[in-house]
């Protein structure tokens, strides 16, 4: 069984691929590492950290993630969690606030409010009337930071590794 659980809640695989990159990253740190989607986690108690991320649609999570949290509060307050959200498009790329449930669930487990990475929208990857119309706008594009997943990631394993 692995140690570290990542987890994600993705619409249209960029939050997955974000989650991804994070699992490589503390593999590469010698921890064995599981990624899972939110609606396929039964417990989390074989883990000694969790890992999880949602993608953003109208400033909210995606409710497979939120439910994974409500569900595992009571375990995820005894381990190390770290949360992020993906979605900022264009521009503005800036941290977003999580919704209030969210902000709530976070504090109940003792951990740091979701850090923010930007998303992807494109017309190749959208999802539905709205996005597809999105996704021929001025916003669509890829605008995950390898660079700063990479690094929030590291900060991670640096983490577990000083916990060992
Ligand atoms: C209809 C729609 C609504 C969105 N709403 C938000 C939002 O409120 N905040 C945000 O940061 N990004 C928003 N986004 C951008 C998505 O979060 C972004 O495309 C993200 O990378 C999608 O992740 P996924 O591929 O894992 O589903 C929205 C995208 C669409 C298509």
């Amino acid at each position: 069984m692995a140690e570290i659980l990542v987890v994600y809640a993705t619409k249209t695989g960029s939050t997955r691929e974000i989650a991804e990159a994070i699992a490589a990253r503390i593999r590469s740190a010698a921890h064995e590492v599981t990624v899972l989607d939110a609606a396929d986690v039964g417990s989390v108690e074989p883990y000694k950290a969790v890992v999880l991320g949602s993608a953003l649609y109208a400033a909210r999570w995606r409710p497979e993630a939120v439910k994974f949290l409500k569900r595992n509060a009571p375990a995820l307050a005894r381990k190390p969690v770290w949360l992020f959200h993906s979605g900022p498009l264009g521009s503005d790329l800036s941290a977003q606030k999580a919704p209030s449930k969210v902000r709530e669930l976070a504090s109940r487990i003792g951990a740091d409010q979701p850090t923010t990475f930007g998303g992807r929208l494109t017309p190749e990857t959208a999802v539905g009337f709205f996005a597809k119309k999105m996704a021929q706008g001025s916003m669509a594009g890829d605008y995950r930071d390898w660079d700063a997943i990479e690094l929030w990631a590291n900060n991670i394993a640096e983490q577990l590794v000083a916990a060992r």
